[in-house]
């Protein structure tokens, strides 16, 4: 996830450097890990980009010093390629005459690179990116028009992509989009193309969305628009003016940062799954290193924890010896060579999960992290790196990471199981259908667990790490106490507390429906008020049920006891997305 902005101008000046700066620090929160700007002057194409936040780098690149009548700039969060000064974008050609930003993964990407360089074009970047504006120099070489040779370029790509590139001598910014946003403002002699509206909000109110498979360009005056079948679009029936704030617009609408991020989950599952396939080669050597280890520890902690359970019991069912382990006790182990670590983490900065990587590659231990972050601590100290690529989540809690933390494991084991790849593709369509489907109801119980002061999640199996999920976060951000128990467990001292009316969450992911059936009528009996939430399976006299049906259980629940969270804070009146207490990242021991 990056950010990226355009601006084109009737005017040239350093008034539109000024304004492409000031959308970049509203864009920083897609992404901080380079920065670059692109103009086009009379003079030509200049490009000052490097590592590091927006302002480091306009202060160090004196990037409110550029003229020009077209602006390009990026933000960005890095995909593939570490973030350093010559992966930050924009991209350019050989010749220095076509730039490029792009939010999105080129999955063809070494495909087409070797082809281009096979044609002579010489590559600077290790970055998917790059291979956009030699496609579109090349086109231009056989003699199309460069918004032909654009149009050209697009065609050859498979992936996702929100694109901007601008070309020296046009006052045009050519764009297309393909499943990352991408959002048009008009202005009166000259027109903005975003990642999204706060990046020019202060500019115009006037808005267009472009839509999947749509390219086309944008002038000082003008948008030309083609759909994804080459048909013009009447743009007049599409613009909008909103009247959005700053705040509320970076939302994108939503009142808070953590049920946009939910919403955000099927995109960010997509971007996961696609990478890991683009990165199927680590994938491979991933699992051969699971399958020559003699134990596989996984480390985590909070939310990243309970994915790892998740992956612990997946591992153990399949006869692979595996131990998941709370990152702050990382000292109880005595692990020795041959062991395997999974550290499991979405900042890729938490210490304690750092510290037992440490302590554990010193004792000879190999280690493999799952990390959002790209080049984070963790990763770095990693043999191997795999990354989720879910975007920058800025609500304290946990989300859309722990769906996509998920989803990377289920990919790991598809791969290790020998599954058909077919299902886990479908894993964007299960969170989306079920996000739209329970919206409703997870309002419902989100309020009435608002009003109380203690609640059970109650698992078996694979559930039992979703159950310990929903309870960490009703608990965390509506300061409700709550427990996870493995429901047979229950019995064995919980259930004392059980009058009538304590609320008690039933997880079933469908494995253990029978079981869990007992346990649920045990505390009924005890009068307990029943929230089952059931996947592939009814549960019998619950007082509120979600039943859904998902071919990846685990993907379904997670948005659902994230929204269950969600509402019961907002109920009693709580900012979700800064709950007391917490850091998004604990960097202390
Ligand atoms: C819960 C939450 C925390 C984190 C934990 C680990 O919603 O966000 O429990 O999961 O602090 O953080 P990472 O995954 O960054 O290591």
């Amino acid at each position: 996830m990056c950010g990226i902005i355009g601006i084109v101008s009737l005017k040239e000046s350093k008034k539109l450097a000024e304004m492409t700066v000031s959308a970049l620090k509203r864009l920083e929160y897609r992404g901080y890990d380079s920065v670059g700007v692109a103009s086009v002057s009379s003079s030509g194409l200049e490009i000052r980009k490097a590592k590091g936040k927006v302002e480091e780098v306009v202060l160090h690149k004196k990037i409110e010093e550029m003229e020009g009548y077209v602006f390009l700039g990026h933000t960005r969060w890095a995909t593939h390629g570490a973030p350093t000064d010559y992966n930050a974008h924009p991209h350019t050609d050989c010749n220095g005459n076509i730039a490029v930003v792009h939010n999105g993964t080129i999955k063809n990407y070494k495909e087409l690179r070797e082809e281009l360089e096979s044609l002579g074009h010489k590559f600077k970047s290790e970055t998917d990116t790059e291979v956009i504006p030699h496609l579109i120099e090349e086109f231009m070489k056989r003699g199309m028009d460069p918004f032909q040779a654009f149009k050209s370029a697009i065609k050859s790509l498979d992936g996702s992509y929100a694109v901007l590139a601008v070309i020296s001598g046009e006052r045009r910014i050519f764009f297309a989009k393909r499943d990352n946003p991408l959002i048009i403002g008009l202005g009166e002699g000259q027109n903005f193309i975003a990642s999204d509206i706060p990046a020019f909000l202060p500019y115009t109110k006037r808005i267009l969305v472009i839509r999947d498979d749509e390219l086309g360009f944008v002038t000082p005056e003008t948008v030309y628009l083609e759909d994804k079948d080459g048909n013009v679009v009447n743009i007049k029936e599409r613009i909008r003016i909103v009247d959005w704030d700053i705040e509320t617009a970076s939302k994108e609408g939503y009142p808070h940062f953590m049920i946009k991020e939910i919403h955000e989950s099927p995109r960010a599952v997509k971007d996961t799954i696609d990478s890991l396939m683009s990165d199927i080669d680590l994938i491979e050597k991933v699992i051969e290193e699971i399958k020559n280890a003699e134990r596989i520890i996984i480390i985590g902690a909070g939310t990243s924890y309970h994915a790892g359970l998740y992956f612990s019991i997946e591992l153990n069912r399949l006869g692979i010896n595996s131990i998941p382990l709370i990152a702050s006790e990382y000292y109880n182990v005595k692990n020795k060579k041959g062991d395997l670590v999974f550290a499991i983490s979405q900042s890729g900065e938490t210490i304690d999960v750092l510290q037992g990587i440490r302590m554990m590659k010193n004792n000879g231990a190999k280690i493999v992290s799952l990390t959002n972050v790209i080049e984070s601590a963790i990763a770095r100290e990693s043999d191997y790196k795999i990354y989720m690529r879910a975007g920058p989540e800025i609500g304290v809690a946990a989300t859309k990471t722990f769906t996509t933390q998920l989803a990377s494991i289920l990919f790991i084991l598809s791969i290790l199981k020998k599954d058909n790849l077919k299902k886990i593709e479908k894993a964007p369509d299960i969170v989306r259908d079920t996000i739209s489907q329970v919206e409703g109801l997870t309002k419902k119980i989100g309020e009435e667990l608002a009003k109380k002061s203690n609640i059970y999640y109650l698992g078996r199996g694979l559930s039992l790490p979703l159950a310990m999920e929903g309870a960490l976060k009703i608990k965390e951000i509506a300061y409700v106490h709550a427990e996870a128990y493995p429901a047979g467990e229950s019995k064995h001292g919980p259930i004392s507390l059980v009058e009538k009316g304590f609320p008690v969450v039933i997880i079933n992911d469908g494995e253990m429906t029978e079981l869990l059936q007992n346990n649920l009528m045990e505390m009924k009996a005890r009068g307990a008020r029943i929230y089952a939430i059931s996947v592939n399976k009814k549960m019998k006299d619950a007082d509120v049920g979600i039943e859904l049906q998902s071919e990846i259980p685990a993907l379904s629940i997670a948005p659902v006891i994230q929204l269950i969270a969600y509402y019961a804070a907002i109920t009693k009146g709580y900012d979700p997305d800064k709950p007391r207490n917490l850091a998004k990242t604990v960097t202390v021991e």
